[in-house]
């Protein structure tokens, strides 16, 4: 594969990630992570991301997967979620949601995930993936303070 596949996402331990729309925690360490590992990268969101409370525009390409929108501000939209690899120029960070991410999985080269160590309740889960399929590369844990509400630990996978 000429280029990678590369899916960025925070989850509860019980897959959640995201209740209305929203992120249902504030963990500021693990925003100014995702900001970094995204800056001037092309990246890919639903159309319910990108419309969401937390959404940013990255300096590369933003590709927002949309159906129902015909434009967005600073976004290049994409209706048929395929004409992403036939027009893939550089590498893909997939920002979600949990459709555009299930889409991606099984062609995914790596995955930087943050798991956040408690449940809680949501509408939008990161879908399953099996373990056996990848290799964990690094592990970072972080614990709760005055800025973060729970500990969590930033865990890089890359495709076996
Ligand atoms: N924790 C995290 O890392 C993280 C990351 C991202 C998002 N979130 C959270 O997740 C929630 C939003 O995610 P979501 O799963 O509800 O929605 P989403 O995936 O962001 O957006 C869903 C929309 O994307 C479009 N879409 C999806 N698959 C498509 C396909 N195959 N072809 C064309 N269009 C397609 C459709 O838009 P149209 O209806 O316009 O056709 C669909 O309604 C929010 O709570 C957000 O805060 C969390």
């Amino acid at each position: 594969m000429k280029h990678k596949i590369i899916l960025v996402s925070a989850m509860t331990e019980n897959c959640v990630i995201g209740r209305n729309n929203k992120l249902p925690w504030s963990l500021p360490d693990d925003w100014s992570r995702l900001l970094k590992l995204v800056y001037g990268k092309d990246i890919v969101m639903g159309r319910k991301t990108a419309q969401s409370h937390e959404a940013f525009l990255s300096e590369g390409r933003n590709y927002v997967v949309s159906q129902s929108l015909d434009q967005m501000e600073g976004c290049i939209i994409v209706k048929d979620i395929e004409d992403l690899f036939h027009f893939q120029e550089n590498d893909l960070y997939i920002l979600g949601g949990s459709d555009i991410y299930r889409y991606f999985l099984p062609h995914a080269t790596h995955m930087f995930l943050t798991l956040i160590h408690t449940t809680l309740e949501g509408d939008a889960y990161f879908p399953a993936y099996s373990e056996a399929a990848w290799k964990l590369v690094n592990k970072d844990r972080r614990y709760a303070d005055d800025r973060h509400e729970y500990d969590f630990s930033f865990l890089d996978y890359s495709r076996i």
